[in-house]
């Protein structure tokens, strides 16, 4: 769908991305896992054409409408929570209705759509982005921990919407995380990123469907040894 090949990126004298390549598969999971300040957020906002490159291309097959869950929540403070859902949707949205509210509850937000964001705890803000961006019409979905500011309950609740999302829309999602279960109960694929000047440091791949994903199960656990050993 997506194909970043031999990308570079720097800040002043700083070099972030050093001839990155790997491909964004097409109606897949891609998980991203690396330190931080490695460059995970610079990368979604040039797979979202929000940050220019230095060096090398990025190959898109056709124009795809990208769905963007930042790594804060960015709320426009004027609005209330239904306003801020409506501003990126189409004029009307009288046909989304079922899908916002269904998403409001699933968030626990029903009855808070009239709140402002300073009326609002971090949690809330971040659930409001999620919503936001599940109901835009979208092909492409980049997530960057998306549920940091979240409770453990709440967390699984929207790991297993996205799951859902995902299995309803066969989309493609990118997912920028520190937790590395989330990677291995999400990811039909992992990269694992270096320090900077950033490269990938290991690729790897989950066949095993994602609903009968346990955890503990020894090829996960191996996985994810991978993935400790590889940082
Ligand atoms: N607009 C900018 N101007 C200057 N430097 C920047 C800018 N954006 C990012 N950087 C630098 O680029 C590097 C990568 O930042 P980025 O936010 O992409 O990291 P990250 O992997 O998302 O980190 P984290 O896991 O902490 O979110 C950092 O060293 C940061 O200081
Ligand atoms: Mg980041």
């Amino acid at each position: 769908m997506i194909e970043l090949c031999q990308v570079s990126k720097s800040f002043d004298q700083l070099k972030v991305l050093d001839h990155l390549s790997f491909k964004i598969p097409k109606g897949k999971i891609l998980c991203i896992l690396g330190p931080s300040g490695c460059g995970k957020t610079t990368i979604l906002q040039i797979v979202a054409g929000l940050l220019p490159i230095d060096e090398g291309q990025i190959l898109k097959k056709e124009s795809i409408q990208s769905s963007y869950i930042f790594q804060e929540p960015r709320l426009l403070p004027w609005k209330t929570v239904r306003e801020n859902i409506d501003f990126v949707l189409p004029a009307s949205t009288h046909y989304l209705e079922e899908k916002i509210s269904f998403y409001l509850q699933k968030t626990g937000l029903q009855g808070y759509e009239h709140y402002y964001p300073y009326q609002l705890s971090g949690g809330m803000k971040q659930r409001v982005a999620l919503v936001r961006a599940f109901v835009y019409e979208h092909q492409l979905l980049l997530m960057d921990e998306p549920f940091q500011a979240l409770d453990i309950k709440t967390r699984n609740i929207l790991f297993n919407q996205t799951h859902l999302l995902w299995e309803e829309t066969k989309n493609t999602i990118v997912f920028v995380t520190h937790q590395i279960e989330e990677a291995l109960l999400l990811g039909d694929e992992i990269l694992v990123l270096s320090e900077k000047p950033t490269k990938v440091k290991e690729k790897l791949e989950i066949h095993i469907p994602r609903l009968q994903r346990k955890i503990d199960a020894p090829i996960l656990q191996d996985i994810y040894k991978k993935v400790m050993y590889s940082f």
